[in-house]
């Protein structure tokens, strides 16, 4: 298995910005974990983390036929990009959304991803664990 986990806008902020939502650790330190987690298991993950909408959308386009499956913290983006939403729709390649936080328990225009239909799956609510669920979610 080839996985990529592909983080949106502002999760470079990670460790540094709200860390009473997002927690004090960055967003290298968390990477480097789920390097080990993916790794430990014989399978290989590459990251990528963007600002851009639009790069959003090109890492996606190309990670067909490259990765088995993606795991996306769009950020922001989540809650009205239907540029990224048709990037997903678009490729055969597994995307499941993640959440650090547990969106449903916030202000009211997080509730809604636009994601959603085109999704694997979601996983919110559990930190950097969130990302390792939705990691082993593609190796079991
Ligand atoms: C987030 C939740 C989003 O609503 C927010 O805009 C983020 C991070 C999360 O990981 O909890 O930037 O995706």
């Amino acid at each position: 298995m080839k996985l990529l986990v592909l983080n949106g806008v502002n999760l470079n902020l990670t460790g540094k910005r709200e860390q009473g939502v997002y927690g004090g650790e960055t967003l290298e330190e968390i990477n480097r974990e789920l390097e080990a987690f993916v790794e430990g298991k014989g399978h290989s993950v590459d990251f990528v983390q963007s600002n851009f909408e639009g790069e959003i959308c090109t890492q996606i386009q190309r990670a067909e036929g490259v990765y088995d499956g993606i795991v996306l913290n769009a950020g922001a983006f989540t809650h009205y990009s239907y540029a990224i939403r048709d990037a997903i729709a678009s490729v055969s390649v597994p995307v499941v959304e993640v959440h650090m936080s547990n969106v449903q328990a916030r202000e009211e225009f997080r509730h809604k991803s636009v994601f959603t239909e085109v999704c694997k799956g979601e996983i919110l609510g559990f930190g950097k664990y969130s990302y390792i669920l939705a990691l082993e979610s593609f190796l079991l």
